[in-house]
């Protein structure tokens, strides 16, 4: 049912030349988040408890998903062959999980929970694609677009159960407008912060939410053009019941382009105070 097969990938063309220092934490950090995929089919298998049809869809989604993480995490253990995936994965689960034995949606009902879903494909969408993009490596901008034509599949696929639901739920504009931006917000909580900190940062350096977030999207927002915003835009447009190409979406995207401008560099300030402060520390500590 897969799309693709990690061994399709052309690994051979791997240019060793072409790969940003930079871009390397931010794959490790996705190698994790998407791994951990099986935990998310527990979650919603739970939720949609008496719906096999949404069941079954679910457990081939995660089946990409972790697929997603497993490439992902190749590509990062070629580009850095001193990184071992398993051992930074096996330290992010014994720290993050999320709950999967649930029997109701933490969104309040099945529509929400299927919008908060569209929520996260539309930013996997979007990321991969802005990622695929900014990269001049041929293998991981090739996994990054098969990677993306899975998320925008899978976006298609909430997105499809959310409109069968809601014609039953019948749950209000704006509270499916609150549980999108609810989920929208959640993108800096721990989970993608404390996958940064498993993929790239020394065990006996305690973890610390904002250092981890800022170093993070300090450069995954870097990745990003108007472009991307836009085509994101139409997806949560569409998502919460507005119409994806208007006028509407596009101011949306406008503004919503300036704010990650505007955060990018806030972060990127945050993340350089947090270097040097953590250099002057490490000299300090030398000459103790
Ligand atoms: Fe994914
Ligand atoms: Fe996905």
């Amino acid at each position: 049912m897969k799309h693709w097969r990690i061994e399709q990938v052309a690994w051979d063309r791997f240019d060793p030349t072409k790969v940003d220092p930079e871009i390397i934490p931010l794959v490790k950090a996705a190698a994790m988040v998407e791994k951990n995929g099986g935990d998310y089919a527990l979650y919603l298998g739970g939720v949609f408890h008496d719906d096999p049809d949404f069941r079954n869809a679910a457990e081939y989604w995660s089946v990409e998903e972790i697929q997603h993480g497993d490439a992902l995490g190749k590509w990062a253990m070629i580009a850095d062959p001193g990184w071992d995936f398993d051992a930074a994965f096996a330290r992010y689960r014994a720290g993050f999980r999320i709950k999967t034995d649930a029997d109701a949606s933490i969104r309040g009902s099945r529509t929400g929970e299927l919008i908060a879903r569209c929520m996260v494909e539309t930013g996997t969408s979007s990321y991969y694609t802005a990622l695929g993009e900014a990269t001049e490596e041929p293998v991981l901008r090739e996994v990054c677009r098969l990677i993306a034509a899975d998320e925008y599949r899978h976006f298609k696929l909430f997105y499809d159960h959310m409109r069968r639901y809601l014609a039953r739920e019948k749950l209000s504009f704006p509270r499916r407008l609150r549980v999108a931006a609810g989920r929208i917000g959640e993108s800096e909580d721990d989970e993608l912060a404390y996958a940064y900190h498993c993929g790239n940062e020394p065990e006996d350096l305690p973890y610390d939410h904002d250092r981890c977030i800022a170093a993070y999207m300090a450069r995954a927002m870097g990745a990003y053009r108007l472009r991307h915003i836009e085509r994101g835009m139409g997806m949560i447009f569409k998502a919460v019941g507005l119409p994806p190409r208007g006028r509407l979406s596009a101011v949306a995207a406008k503004g919503a382009w300036r704010l990650l401008q505007w955060r990018r560099d806030r972060y990127r300030r945050q993340a350089a105070a947090a270097a040097s402060g953590a250099a002057a520390a490490r000299a300090a500590a030398a000459t103790a």
